[in-house]
């Protein structure tokens, strides 16, 4: 079960040790940042639950990098709490305008800060929708939809799987439901020789425990569910949706219950399978590329979706290699959708094209490129809005 996440924002060693000590002694995960510079940055990495935060600090004093952590925020708001060298009411009006939600004043009996965190992290909720708190996981299942072949599907759904796992820290599968020729072994080069999808719907008595079997754990650290091995094993698992549809609802309520994120990697056809796959979703993302035959497709899913009755904002529409040029701009785009494109990933030829055929997902081997970046920002506003929504839905 993954422990909820705290950032000790200080200069000072000595208060680090203590705090570390006291923090892990309690059951949190604990990260350290040593100046406010660093705290800022760290708190957009790795989205702790709580911060510690120091007044006084080299490159950036804590009220400076709290207003940056605050400022930064969109939905989800992480409890901050400043550890303040002085009692004076100045100085605790102006922790608070800075966005700080308590103080606590340097020397600190340990047992009266872990009250106010417990105090603090319950009145925010942050235990509620974090992977693993209370056995709970945000259980979210997103699709990946390609509005014609060869628009990114795969490379968007990969590595925005190992963005959430690895910056966002969520626990995150993947699915390769392009039955027939599923690519994720190329990709993440990976054998044939691996369980798939056609174990996970066959077996009568799949639980947690045997899908966990079941599944592939790639270096990045998110696990798969992989494609049929031949196309011809890709019957096996259409006809079993066919006769007891309920196999894959079982199937991906036990996704949910294991995972903050599954993400599925869908092919194009509009079948059972798929319509199935649609209904189950939380959120369809149609990847496109901005060409007139891909926009003509787009228009077909979005007019086949609103026809299926899915409220607005279940599908979403991530404009691919956005940057790239093809006379059509995403204003043109939008026009002739007659909607937002609500996501948008830069074209970088290269680096895509370099990182598949090294088996090597970009994500991971070089996560400050543009191209990774700009799946980031993807997989960071998805689960922005993702948290806000379970918050929602469990309030
Ligand atoms: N943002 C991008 N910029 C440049 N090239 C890209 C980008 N995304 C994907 N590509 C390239 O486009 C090609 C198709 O990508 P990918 O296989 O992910 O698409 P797909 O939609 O899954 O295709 P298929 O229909 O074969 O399943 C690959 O060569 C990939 O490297
Ligand atoms: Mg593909």
């Amino acid at each position: 079960m993954a422990a909820t996440r705290v950032l000790v924002v200080d200069d000072d060693l000595n208060i680090q040790r203590v705090l570390v000590f006291a923090l892990k002694q309690e059951g949190y995960e604990v990260l350290v940042a040593s100046n406010g510079a660093a705290g800022v940055q760290m708190a957009a990495e790795a989205r702790p639950d709580l911060i510690l935060m120091d007044v006084a600090m080299p490159r950036l004093d804590g009220y400076l990098a709290t207003q940056q952590i605050r400022a930064a925020e969109k939905g989800r708001r992480v409890p901050i709490i400043m550890l303040s060298a002085e009692a004076s009411v100045e100085q605790r009006v102006k922790g608070l305008r800075a966005g700080a939600d308590d103080d606590i004043v340097k020397p600190f009996n340990p047992l009266e800060l872990m009250a106010r965190i417990k105090a603090l992290l319950a009145r925010s909720g942050a235990a509620l929708a974090k992977p693993g708190a209370d056995a709970t996981t945000l259980g979210r299942l997103c699709l990946f939809y390609p509005a014609k072949g060869g628009v990114g599907n795969t490379t968007i759904a990969i590595n925005a799987a190992i963005a959430l796992t690895t910056l966002l820290k969520r626990r995150t599968a993947l699915i390769d439901a392009n039955l027939q020729f599923g690519d994720m072994r190329v990709f993440l080069d990976l054998g044939l020789d691996t369980a798939s999808i056609v174990q996970a719907i066959t077996e009568p008595d799949l639980d947690m425990d045997l899908l966990r079997k079941l599944l592939v754990r790639h270096h990045s650290g998110i696990d798969l569910l992989l494609a049929p091995p031949t196309p011809a094993a890709a019957d096996i698992v259409v006809e079993k949706q066919r006769q007891t549809p309920a196999t894959m609802s079982d199937m991906l309520g036990l996704f949910r219950r294991l995972f903050d994120y599954t993400l599925v990697d869908m092919s194009k056809t509009i079948d059972d399978f798929n319509l199935q796959l649609f209904d189950e979703a939380d959120i369809i993302f149609v990847v496109m590329t901005a060409d007139l035959s891909c926009l003509k497709n787009v228009r077909l899913v979005l007019e086949t979706m609103d026809s299926l009755g899915y409220e607005k904002a279940k599908v979403q529409l991530v404009l691919n290699r956005s940057t790239a040029y093809t006379g059509i701009n995403v204003a043109n785009a939008e026009s002739a959708l007659g909607r937002k494109v609500d996501y948008q990933v830069i074209n970088e030829y290269r680096g895509a094209i370099s990182a598949l055929n090294s088996g090597e997902p970009f994500m991971f081997s070089r996560p400050d490129a543009p191209l990774s970046k700009s799946v980031t920002e993807f997989a960071r506003i998805l689960d922005r809005q993702t948290v806000e929504a379970v918050q929602l839905a469990r309030a």
